[in-house]
């Protein structure tokens, strides 16, 4: 069993994967600012794991902060989710987000390193496949290129990784390429509380559903799949959980870099999304036909052989306890956590 420091942990993936941390037996410590949080995420992972959780509120680019942090914890390995991510938002405040996302990882690097701590469990994206390779993804695939500063922060730290592999054979480093999580934790405390008008389709999908707003908006219906609405990897947030601790499992008795998959294979179209919702929720979802988001690509999914071949793990859930776990969660929280 390890000592982790989850950054991020109180966000929406870091959240569910302290659960399963504490469940395996990991001694964690959570570090969060809360600049896309809440206090109350990290008393739902107390009340869920029945555990006291050990905390540090502060940011990641506070070298101070993360020293005091080092020199207090024995940490062994590290599991890191913080960062900004709204890829809009990203387009309008470019400087924020490569400052938070790329100097914050730097700094966290380099206090790893003063404290001989080489093994890190890095939050990446499909984002970072860009719009030029053909689906299903494959880690081999080049990934120089983004469609926005988000992405390209993603595409950035993953290069800062590899070469600082390359600089010192000890470093022990997961690149984790998450395709699209929803869903929530079983017991409905935990769950995505996304603030203000949800960027993404799931959180939006539970928002119609609750009766918050009127219809969803469905950007296109003229891409060249099933049903002409744009296909996506969905992936139960407790899968994605999972797949962390096999991740650490790997980082922590192996050495090297490697970038892993993280996706069911299969796609799932918007409204293929929206019927599995209503039949979960027993409700019809009013949506309307709206133009093309900028930026959207037809299909996005996953080869997701690495991952059974590296760790053996595999998605359990399929979409439809996606939206049954969707459904129990915002209806328990109806104004999010
Ligand atoms: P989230 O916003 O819910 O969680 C991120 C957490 O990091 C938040 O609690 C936030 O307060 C914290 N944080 C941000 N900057 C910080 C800083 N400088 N110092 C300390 N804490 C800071 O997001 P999430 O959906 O849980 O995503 C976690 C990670 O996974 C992110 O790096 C994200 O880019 C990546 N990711 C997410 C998705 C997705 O669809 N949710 C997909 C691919 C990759
Ligand atoms: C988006 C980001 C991606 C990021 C991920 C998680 C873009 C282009 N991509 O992925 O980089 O890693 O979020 O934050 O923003 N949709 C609707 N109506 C809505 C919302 C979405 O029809 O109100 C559609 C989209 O057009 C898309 C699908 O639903 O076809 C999924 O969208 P979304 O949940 O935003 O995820 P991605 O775009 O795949």
């Amino acid at each position: 069993m390890a000592n982790v420091l989850v950054t991020g942990g109180a966000g929406f993936i870091g959240s569910h994967t302290c659960v399963e941390l504490i469940a395996a037996g990991h001694d964690i410590i959570v570090v969060d600012n809360f600049s896309n949080s809440k206090r109350e995420a990290l008393l739902r992972i107390e009340e869920i794991s029945g555990k006291k959780l050990k905390f540090v509120e502060a940011d990641i680019l506070d070298q101070y902060a993360l020293k005091m942090i080092f020199d207090k914890y024995r940490i062994d390995a590290v599991i890191h989710f913080a960062g900004l991510k709204a890829v809009g938002e990203s387009v309008h405040m470019p400087v924020e987000y490569y400052h938070n996302n790329i100097t914050g990882t730097l700094m966290l690097i380099k206090a790893m390193r003063a404290h001989n701590c080489k093994k890190i469990v890095f939050s990446s994206s499909a984002t970072v496949y860009g719009v030029d390779n053909p689906v299903p993804y494959v880690e081999t695939m080049p990934t120089h290129t983004s469609t926005n500063p988000y992405g390209y922060t993603k595409v950035m730290i993953e290069q800062i990784l590899r070469d600082v592999a390359v600089s010192d054979p000890e470093w022990s480093i997961v690149l984790l390429r998450y395709f699209n999580p929803i869903g929530a934790h079983k017991s409905g405390l935990l769950g995505e509380d996304p603030n203000g008008i949800p960027n993404n389709l799931f959180p939006y999908i539970q928002q119609v559903a609750i009766g918050k707003r009127d219809y969803l908006g469905v950007f296109g219906n003229d891409y060249d799949t099933h049903d002409g609405t744009g296909v996506r990897d969905y992936i139960h947030v407790m899968d994605l959980a999972r797949g962390h601790l096999c991740a650490l499992d790997y980082a922590l008795s192996n050495t090297g870099v490697e970038a892993v998959n993280l996706g069911t294979g299969k796609g799932s179209s918007v409204l293929d999304v929206l019927h599995a919702f209503e039949k979960a929720c027993g409700r019809k979802i009013p949506y309307k036909i709206m133009p093309r988001r900028a930026g959207d690509i037809a299909r996005c999914y996953a080869n997701t052989d690495k991952a059974k071949e590296l760790f053996g793990w595999q998605a359990r859930y399929g979409i439809e306890e996606m939206c049954a776990d969707g459904w129990n969660f915002i209806q328990k929280n109806p104004n999010g956590l």
